[in-house]
């Protein structure tokens, strides 16, 4: 039994493979759309060798609002949509923005065009911590709760914080629509604007993970090459931080409890009706970099080099998350440790030294 379709966009890439992986054991229908732009199709194959479903895919740009409108005409099923699509590097952000713009909001702005033509009417967003920008320039702001004033420090961060502006815009004039003019539909509009914290880890099976095409910046997966011999050490982004041990401090959430959060989002939307909600999906604990460090070690089983450097320009101090209001409408909260994301973590890279560039080990596609 099908309990709903969602159209995921940007669904072969890191967070949005492991949401189309939970939306399908749910019993979702799942529609991916992705230009693969920054991901590969095997993730297809491996969702399928997981779960035993495969979801639909079509490779197309988020900014392309014709080939949207054939998906949804192709799928007038599709009642929801779960957008991850979008460029995510914050330096390169800061180089090309004008490119940030066109895919984050532009591409946001077909979607939502494409959605309302065809009455879709529930949006769940990819948003990011990174809207807070410095939270410790206000008092008692850390943990970081939803009403903390928004402050993006860098471009990548306000292409979030304008779709964020703009889906409650949309969302405003449908529902005001619909009661002054009467116009039917718009009542029915929702979003979730998810505020992501650091998301990390693997699948458990070591068959699915993260597999950036480029060069990665975050640190967990730099950490992974270092452990895998692909880096030779790395380096530590400033020592001289206000925290116990000197370096910056991170809320790491394991991606299964994230995309686990989108499926209970989604599901809120779908039973409650709310309009516009923001929450904030992360464990409400705070780990150093040296504390991930170690972590990190302990699970490959030796102490992995580093080399303390400079501060990252536009680096904070301290985002951790306060998840309360995610706990308690949602009935959401992180279940996996740190300790498990770098587990899985690890086994992914063991197993998959090249990412998706490989077959799947041989138990999985025999078994
Ligand atoms: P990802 O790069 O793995 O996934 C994004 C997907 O979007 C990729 O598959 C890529 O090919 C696709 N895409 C990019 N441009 C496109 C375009 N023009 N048309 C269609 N598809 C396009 O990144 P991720 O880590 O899975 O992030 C997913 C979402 O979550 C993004 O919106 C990102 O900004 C947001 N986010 C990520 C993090 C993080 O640390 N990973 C944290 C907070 C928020
Ligand atoms: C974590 C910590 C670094 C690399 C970014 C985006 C955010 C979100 C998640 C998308 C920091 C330190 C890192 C290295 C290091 N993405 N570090 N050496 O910067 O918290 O968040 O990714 O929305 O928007 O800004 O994550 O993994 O890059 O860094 O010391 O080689 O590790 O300084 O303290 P960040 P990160």
């Amino acid at each position: 039994m099908v309990v709903g379709s969602v159209l995921v966009a940007g669904g072969t890439g890191y967070i949005g493979s492991f949401t189309a992986l939970a939306l399908l054991e749910a019993d979702y229908k799942v529609v991916i759309v992705d230009s693969l732009y920054n991901s590969s199709k095997e993730v297809i194959n491996r969702i399928e060798l997981i779960c035993g479903k495969r979801p639909e895919f079509y490779e197309l740009d988020i900014t392309d609002e014709a080939a949207l409108d054939k998906v949804f005409d192709e799928h007038p099923d599709i009642d929801n949509v779960i957008h991850f699509a979008a460029l995510k590097a914050v330096g390169e952000s800061g180089e090309i923005p004008l490119e940030y713009y066109r895919v984050n909001v532009g591409g946001t702005i077909s979607l939502l065009q494409s959605m309302t033509k065809h009455n879709v009417t529930n949006i769940v967003f990819s948003s990011s911590a990174t809207v807070y920008g410095d939270a410790t320039r206000f008092p008692n702001m850390i943990p970081i709760p939803e009403h903390c004033p928004i402050g993006p420090t860098n471009t990548y961060g306000r292409t979030k914080s304008t779709v964020e502006g703009m889906i409650t815009d949309l969302i405003e004039a449908q529902r005001n629509n619909a009661k002054k003019r009467g116009e039917a539909g718009g009542e029915k509009w929702n979003a979730a604007l998810l505020r992501y914290f650091n998301p990390a880890g693997a699948h458990p099976s070591g068959i699915m993970g993260e597999n950036p095409l480029g060069v990665p910046y975050n640190l967990l997966p730099l950490l992974a090459q270092v452990a895998i011999g692909k880096r030779e050490k790395l380096l530590v982004f400033g020592d001289d931080y206000a925290s116990k041990d000197g370096t910056a401090i991170r809320d790491y959430i394991h991606v299964l409890d994230l995309a686990k959060g989108h499926l209970v989002a989604l599901n809120y939307l779908r039973s409650n009706n709310p309009g516009v909600k923001a929450w904030n999906l992360g464990s409400g604990r705070g780990s150093t970099v040296f504390e991930m460090i170690k972590a990190f070690s302990k699970v490959v089983g030796r102490d992995l080099p580093y080399q303390v450097a400079e501060r990252r320009q536009g680096d904070v101090l301290d985002l951790t998350a306060n998840p309360s209001l995610a706990n308690k409408e949602l009935g959401w909260k992180t279940e996996l440790t740190l300790e498990d994301a770098c587990a899985d973590l690890w086994k992914w890279t063991e197993n998959n030294p090249e990412g998706y560039g490989q077959d799947p080990p041989k138990e999985f596609v025999e078994a």
